[in-house]
């Protein structure tokens, strides 16, 4: 195996941080990673803001849900998908700027993002950080907007929690290869694997010293319970999000 396998085979989510700073070299190259990735048309969707200042790294751990990893690493970039200079284009163009009508733009935003995320995690692990990513930006986004002055057509999707871990851990076990992959068409007949996932599953937990609870019932209590996980409902027309051309 190379070694940019071997660094993304070995991930893990760290949760505990040494205040050991970040080296600024190794923050530009995590950011450099993730410019270099694939965009939609090139259109290079996406912004990272780098959050280093105590006081504001504490506000967005408790809007974050009271997430305290987001406080005590030293750096948290928040992922945001953005239209914003797209829409700026346009203006140089004097083209009008339509695609925020369009739901497909979250999907393009949401995937440029996420792309730029892994990308500038597997920069971070190959630099000897750790990392977690923290959906949970997405809880309070009306005041994360706010505080991170986001412009219209830019919303945070996800945060990284950047730096040296402070603790070791075993890696997650993943579910069976064959409930993830398929060959030529979906085959959906996959309950024996999930079954079989929530035994390695129930065994890691041990493992780490957590109560023992099977995949399955985390998942399922998650979204029986979390219909809507934030208020992006309602900040996304906000920013100019109108998704209003559904029915064209
Ligand atoms: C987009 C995204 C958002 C996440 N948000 C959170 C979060 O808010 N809080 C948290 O503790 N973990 C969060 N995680 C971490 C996942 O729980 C973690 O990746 C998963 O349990 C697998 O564990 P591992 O990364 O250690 O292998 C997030 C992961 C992703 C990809």
């Amino acid at each position: 195996m190379n070694d940019v396998l071997k660094t993304l085979m070995d991930h893990r989510s760290y949760r505990k941080y040494s205040p050991r700073p970040v080296e600024p070299e190794k923050l530009q190259l995590m950011i450099r990673a993730a410019q270099a990735a694939p965009s939609w048309v090139n259109g290079q969707q996406v912004t990272i803001i780098a959050v280093t200042n105590k006081e504001r790294k504490q506000q967005l751990s408790v809007l974050s849900g009271n997430q305290k990893h987001v406080a005590d690493a030293p750096v948290f970039l928040v992922f945001c998908l953005d239209f914003y200079r797209a829409k700026l284009a346009g203006e140089l163009e004097g083209q009008p700027f339509e695609a925020a009508r369009d739901v497909d733009a979250l999907l393009v935003g949401a995937t440029d993002a996420g792309i730029a995320l892994a990308y500038s995690t597997a920069a971070a692990e190959s630099l000897g950080l750790g990392i977690i990513p923290i959906g949970g930006i997405r809880r309070n986004t009306a005041e994360v907007i706010e505080l991170l002055q986001l412009p219209e057509y830019v919303f945070p999707v996800a945060g990284l929690c950047v730096g040296y871990p402070d603790e070791e851990l075993p890696k997650k076990p993943r579910l069976p290869l064959e409930a993830v992959y398929h060959e030529e068409r979906y085959h959906p007949d996959l309950k024996g694997h999930i079954v079989e996932y929530n035994t390695a599953f129930r065994e890691y937990l041990g493992t780490v010293g957590l109560t023992e609870r099977d995949w399955s019932a985390t998942v399922a209590h998650f979204y029986a319970l979390n219909p809507q996980y934030g208020d992006s409902g309602r900040t996304l027309p906000q920013q100019g999000f109108t998704c209003d051309n559904l029915k064209d």
